[in-house]
């Protein structure tokens, strides 16, 4: 009897556990999505309203973690997190690809395309979109585009003439082509994470910086930088990033939803990347710590013939077919 009873309680333990285990592995799908800005930049809002569309449409299926500035990964780690699956889906500066491709240099061309009108067309183009498969190789898998701006250069000293940057150090990232474009007005290049910038800036281990007016104010690097010059010489876009194994391993219905709230998300944040450009370069101003260096035309010229020459440097690493599509774009 007693023997009879265990075996009961056995199979009852059994029974439980089973169950159990079936409910913990038909829980939500977890996607934690890491990101290095503040949450009130194009991306951060892009990121938090894609949280929103998919948790509101696949209720029960799917959660959205969202870390922002770089409190889960900075940009330097999270595809190799991504390839472990420690993290599912990220939204890296086209500049921090380096390691995986080479043909999303063209994006960092100083000068290469005329305002963001000209990024949509080249990106939604057969080009930009054969782009969004070039880690394929790797195990990831591009979903999309999100723009945050065209960069101005910030200095603790006024920058009108490429002869102004002479001899200082900029903080780049991770990109030979950015580092080349220095290199090009005779300053010195620093690759360094986001996450150090302002401390690097506010020490002067550095003179300057290149990035967006949503970045220099999300940020504050404008408390610690006097000067900024509104060069608009290059692009600051991303791309939405997940990883093959873990998309393709989605419920069809599931994958196909959160693709449609992805697109939402995007199309939401490239609004808001165009009303940052406007509101916060004005704050900025509005601010009174950092003057605003408005280049004359022929002063601008003298960048865009210093910098144009990287684009040569690139072009056997890119293809020039690519680079012709986007000078296309601009008309
Ligand atoms: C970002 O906007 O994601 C960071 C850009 C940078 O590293 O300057």
């Amino acid at each position: 009897m007693k023997n009879c009873r265990l075996l009961i309680l056995g199979l009852v333990i059994a029974v439980v556990s089973m169950g159990f285990v079936s409910i913990a592995a038909a829980g939500p799908i977890v996607i934690k999505f890491s990101h290095v800005v503040a949450e009130n930049t194009p991306k951060g809002q892009m990121a938090n309203k894609f949280k929103a569309l998919a948790e509101k449409r696949l209720p029960g299926k799917v959660v959205v973690e969202v870390f922002p500035n770089s409190q889960l990964f900075g940009d330097n780690k999270v595809l190799e997190a991504m390839l472990l699956g420690d993290v599912q889906m990220a939204c890296p500066s086209l500049s921090k690809f380096k390691k995986y491709t080479k043909v999303l240099q063209l994006y960092d061309l100083p000068f290469l395309f005329k305002d963001m009108d000209a990024v949509g067309r080249f990106q939604q183009g057969p080009y930009g979109q054969k782009m969004l498969s070039s880690l394929e190789s790797k195990g990831l898998i591009g979903l999309g585009y999100l723009h945050n701006g065209l960069k101005q250069l910030s200095s603790n000293s006024p920058l009108r003439v490429p002869a102004d940057a002479k001899g200082k150090k900029f903080r780049i990232m991770s990109s030979d082509v950015l580092a080349a474009q220095f290199e090009a007005v005779g300053a010195m290049p620093l690759k360094k994470p986001f996450s150090e910038v302002f401390t690097l800036l506010q020490t002067k281990a550095i003179d300057g910086q290149e990035n967006t007016w949503s970045n220099i104010y999300s940020k504050k690097f404008y408390e610690v930088q006097p000067y900024i010059t509104e060069s608009n010489h290059g692009l600051l876009d991303y791309m939405v990033i997940t990883s093959a194994q873990f998309w393709k391993g989605l419920p069809a219905d599931v994958r196909t939803e959160l693709k449609k709230c992805l697109d939402e998300a995007i199309a939401f944040g490239n609004k808001v990347s165009a009303e940052k450009a406007i509101a916060d370069r004005q704050k900025i101003i509005d601010s009174k710590r950092s003057e605003i260096v408005e280049l004359t035309p022929a002063q601008r010229q003298q960048w865009v013939a210093k910098m144009k020459p990287v684009w040569k440097k690139f072009e056997g690493q890119i293809g020039k077919d690519y680079i012709d599509a986007a000078i296309a774009a601009n008309k």
